[in-house]
């Protein structure tokens, strides 16, 4: 019996599967209004236990590439609930994910082409946000230097979260996922290589980088209840200039601690490797999962067999899949089945229409060997 395709209880709530489709951003919407697009999109996908949204700004400083859905007007929450809904129809369950990126931005993305800010003043080296190229096209530019919020703008990106997360309930999500993952605001506070801040926030202590994530956390808890509240994280992870630092283990640990105690919906780690950078040591998703007993989710780089063994070794209790799902949107169908994986167009991942987003097809057993020999 698979433990993959067996139902699942996260809190209250009964998943259809323990496969959860990873936030994957679309870049489909030049307004930042989602729409009945989306709605197909995430519908199509919608056998996934669990479906996360793509990374869902939570105030215009919070943006950092174009064309993304929002949640933080009227407009982008009515846009939502056609999403919500259409997933809800087919019986799947939704989560936003909610982000700010923090320094991962150029001044384009920027509200009157402002700095972005962040927990420091030190730019990310070596690291593109997605903007207006100076001939006035969309596409990959130098992230700007940022400038390190005061800390009573810290509080006020704190409730910026929280508005986001009640803003999501009111479109019919289940809840949301704060995107702590990946070199993004949240992780930038998180690391003290690139927090050097000397306020209640700073880097050098334990509580310090801890104190904006948990903060953030507590306060969304208190607008939509722990079981609505979950989080990513990407520890050990490199992408937009994160070093690897001595306490790391310390920290994410300390917030495996932190975190059980608040009974989320879930953690979601992600391994990096199959996106370009290092991997989660073994050892430490082990560790993790000793510090952290609630429901743990984990993406990147995973195969049904190797779901099926963190899941049989006890190590996860939820599967994550990003990229097959893009070219896939049965991909449960495929994985039960065995049926083979469509590679997915890497160019049409970002920015256009239905093309490459909606337009993939559910596999066709009859055709297989025509297509195969295609
Ligand atoms: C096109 C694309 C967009 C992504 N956007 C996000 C995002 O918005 N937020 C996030 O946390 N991860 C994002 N990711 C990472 C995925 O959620 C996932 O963790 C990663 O692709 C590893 O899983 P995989 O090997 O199954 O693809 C993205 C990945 C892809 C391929």
């Amino acid at each position: 019996m698979s433990k993959l395709l067996s139902p699942f209880t996260m809190g209250s709530r009964h998943l259809a599967n323990r496969i959860a489709m990873a936030p994957m951003t679309r870049s489909r919407n030049p307004d930042g209004i989602p729409g009945d697009l989306n709605a197909l999109y995430y519908s199509q996908r919608a056998d996934a236990g669990l479906i996360v949204t793509e990374g869902t700004p939570i105030s215009p400083s919070g943006e950092g590439f174009l064309f993304i859905p929002g949640l933080y007007t009227p407009q982008q929450v009515a846009g939502w609930r056609k999403v919500t809904e259409a997933v809800h129809a087919r019986g799947g369950a939704i989560f936003t994910q909610l982000w700010h990126v923090g320094r991962v931005s150029h001044v384009s993305n920027q509200p009157d082409g402002i700095q972005p800010v962040s927990s420091t003043g030190q730019i990310a080296r070596n690291s593109q946000a997605w903007g207006m190229t100076p001939d006035g096209t969309p596409g990959a530019v130098d992230v700007s230097k940022p400038r390190a919020l005061t800390t009573g703008e810290i509080y006020g990106v704190i409730a910026d979260f929280a508005d986001a997360a009640a803003n999501a309930i009111k479109a019919g999500f289940d809840g949301i996922e704060l995107h702590g993952a990946n070199g993004y605001l949240i992780e930038q506070f998180l690391n003290p290589t690139v927090n050097d801040r000397t306020d209640e926030f700073r880097g050098d202590t334990l509580e310090g980088r801890t104190r904006f994530v948990l903060e953030t956390v507590d306060a969304v808890i208190a607008r939509i209840g722990a079981a609505h509240t979950a989080i990513r994280l990407s520890p050990y992870g490199g992408l937009f200039d994160m070093a690897i630092y001595p306490e790391i283990e310390e920290t994410y640990l300390h917030l495996a601690d932190e975190l059980g105690r608040r009974n989320l919906a879930y953690v979601h780690l992600m391994d990096q490797k199959s996106r370009g950078s290092s991997a989660l040591p073994p050892a430490f998703l082990a560790q993790f999962r000793t510090r952290y007993t609630g429901t743990l989710i984990l993406a990147g780089g995973l195969t049904r067999a190797r779901a099926e063994q963190l899941l049989d070794d006890g190590l996860i209790d939820i599967a994550a899949f990003g990229e097959p799902f893009i070219a896939n949107p049965d991909l449960v169908d495929r994985l039960k089945n065995d049926w083979p994986l469509a590679p997915a167009n890497r160019a049409l991942h970002y920015g256009g229409g239905a093309e490459g987003y909606t337009d993939y097809p559910t596999y066709a057993p009859a055709y297989a060997g025509e297509r195969a020999s295609a």
